[in-house]
């Protein structure tokens, strides 16, 4: 082929240039006229022009420590998008995500959608307003306690499964090839515990949400008949956990009201200002909320945990002695909330774990409203996004010291109360904060309690880091552990 015969035609080279003309044009525009006043805060070179930087950054799974180091070169104000900053001051969330200012999740949240708009994803204030007043009171102390027997009973079949893999052997109890680990001489059992808590937390959240659970705990692996946990892609996720309620059996409670104490039936009493029930579709979405938001939460905060501890060794000992000397003649495996609800060091160490391996760690994009808003001193106009990252307020050495890398609950103890009260966020602030948060609590004492009594665990590699990977949720790739059961 010559030369001239490689080349574009004038009408392709035409369209080509049009096509960079514009897309620059569409870029430099905004950059230039700089709509919403952030054109001085600096940045990565892309992000002044173009979502691009953010996108990508996005897609190579460590967001929040990118936002982290830019935060630690350029200081509070970080420009990570041509009209999004981000703010990495404590004093910050009060405004950004507070009641009454106004803001409202950013477009970043249609990404969520599958069904239809469920409580989670919905960006207008009204329906917001309508649908967390009726899921509200579901999630109240008084009502989650209700589930306290159901996550207990999940914990009895881990314990008989775990118990089984230390004896060396489980393959699963329903007979099929599951979830295994080998033993090793020294009598512990070695395992990747990463997926045990996806089970535990997807059987717990689908018992509570469906009706019943999924069994994954009983066939010791991923029984739904697609594999949910491991994957990333938020729509395709949203579409399988919609084929899992399909698929579900429990979805006949529709038809055949029970006055079991869950999360279903509370939601189908569930009533709105004008005394008005949801319908079926909406309720299908809300439970589908309640399974996405509560299960992956709940198990990667589970596993980091076990890792912190398993690393932390002295750490891990205090907390059995704590156990011990406040469980040491209950015979039932699995305590109850009101044993464990004020045991200091095992909030300090749920506290801790949930600083430093915050599930959801990047800013939560917010919407600056009408009038524009003043945070820490700026003013931002209309349409402007603001976030402030999680990640790196829980490293505020301002706040947690300069040790923030290590996983130390003591410092609970020794910091200003009112200053960690302001800047702890894995839940988030405001209107939007986390609705299952007492539930949240609930599981993670009961669970962390229970586990940590009766098993010691080990690091594999005792210097491996915890593998991460974020998408919305920052989720260990897997934690591999010796386990041994503890003479309780
Ligand atoms: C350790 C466990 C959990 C953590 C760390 C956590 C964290 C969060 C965070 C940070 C948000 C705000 C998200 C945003 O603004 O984009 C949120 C919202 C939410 N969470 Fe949780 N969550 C946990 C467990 C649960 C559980 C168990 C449930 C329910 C079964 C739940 C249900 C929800 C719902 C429905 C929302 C949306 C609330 C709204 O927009 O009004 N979460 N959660």
């Amino acid at each position: 082929m010559s030369l001239l015969q490689a080349l574009p035609s004038p009408d392709i080279s035409s369209a080509v240039i049009l096509c960079v003309v514009v897309v620059s044009l569409a870029h430099l525009v905004p950059y230039f006229v700089d709509p919403h006043g952030i054109h001085s805060y600096p940045g990565p070179f892309l992000a002044k022009f173009s979502d691009i930087w953010l996108g990508w950054t996005a897609a190579q799974g460590h967001r929040s420590e990118r936002v982290h180091e830019l935060h630690k070169k350029y200081g509070t104000f970080v420009r990570i998008a041509p009209n999004h900053l981000s703010i990495s001051d404590p004093d910050a969330l009060q405004v950004v995500y507070a009641h009454g200012n106004g803001t409202l999740k950013s477009e970043f949240y249609d990404a969520f959608v599958s069904i239809q708009r469920g409580l989670f994803n919905t960006r207008s204030r009204p329906d917001h307003a309508r649908k967390r007043k009726i899921v509200s009171h579901i999630f109240s102390q008084k009502s989650v306690l209700e589930f306290e027997p159901n996550i207990r009973l999940h914990l009895t079949t881990l314990f008989k499964q775990w118990d089984r893999l230390c004896e060396g052997g489980l393959k699963s109890l329903s007979g099929d090839e599951g979830e295994g680990g080998w033993k090793g001489r020294d009598g512990r059992v070695w395992f990747d515990c990463l997926p045990w808590y996806n089970y535990l937390a997807f059987d717990i959240i689908g018992d509570l949400a469906f009706g019943a659970p999924f069994g994954m705990l009983i066939a010791c692996k991923d029984s739904a008949p697609v594999a949910t946990s491991q994957k990333d892609a938020i729509a395709s996720y949203g579409q399988e956990c919609k084929s899992k309620f399909d698929y579900f059996p429990a979805v006949q409670r529709f038809n055949t009201p029970t006055d079991r104490a869950d999360l279903l039936g509370k939601l189908q009493e569930g009533r709105d200002e004008e005394g008005r029930p949801m319908g079926r579709e909406e309720l299908t979405a809300e439970a589908l909320t309640q399974l996405i938001a509560g299960s992956d939460t709940t198990s990667n905060s589970s596993c980091a945990l076990t890792y912190h501890l398993a690393r932390n060794q002295d750490v891990q000992e205090k907390l059995q002695r704590e156990l011990d000397d406040e469980l040491g003649g209950e015979d039932d495996p699995v305590p109850t909330y009101e044993q464990v609800k004020r045991l200091p060091y095992l909030e300090a160490v749920i506290n801790e774990a949930l600083r430093i391996h915050s599930t959801s760690g990047i800013g939560l994009p917010r919407l600056v409203p009408a009038g524009g808003l003043i945070v820490c001193g700026r003013e931002f106009p209309e349409g402007t996004v603001l976030s402030v990252p999680t990640y790196t307020i829980h490293r505020d050495p301002a706040i947690w010291g300069e040790d923030t890398e290590a996983f130390r609950p003591e410092r609970w103890f020794e910091a200003d109360k009112v200053a960690v009260q302001k800047t702890f966020n894995p839940f988030s602030f405001g209107p939007r904060s986390c609705v299952g948060r007492n539930l949240a609590s609930l599981e993670l004492l009961v669970i962390v309690a229970s586990i940590f009594r009766r098993y010691h665990f080990v690091l594999e590699d005792p210097n491996a880091d915890l593998e991460t990977r974020e998408g919305f949720l920052r989720k260990p790739l897997e934690c591999r552990v010796g386990m041994m059961r503890r003479n309780v």
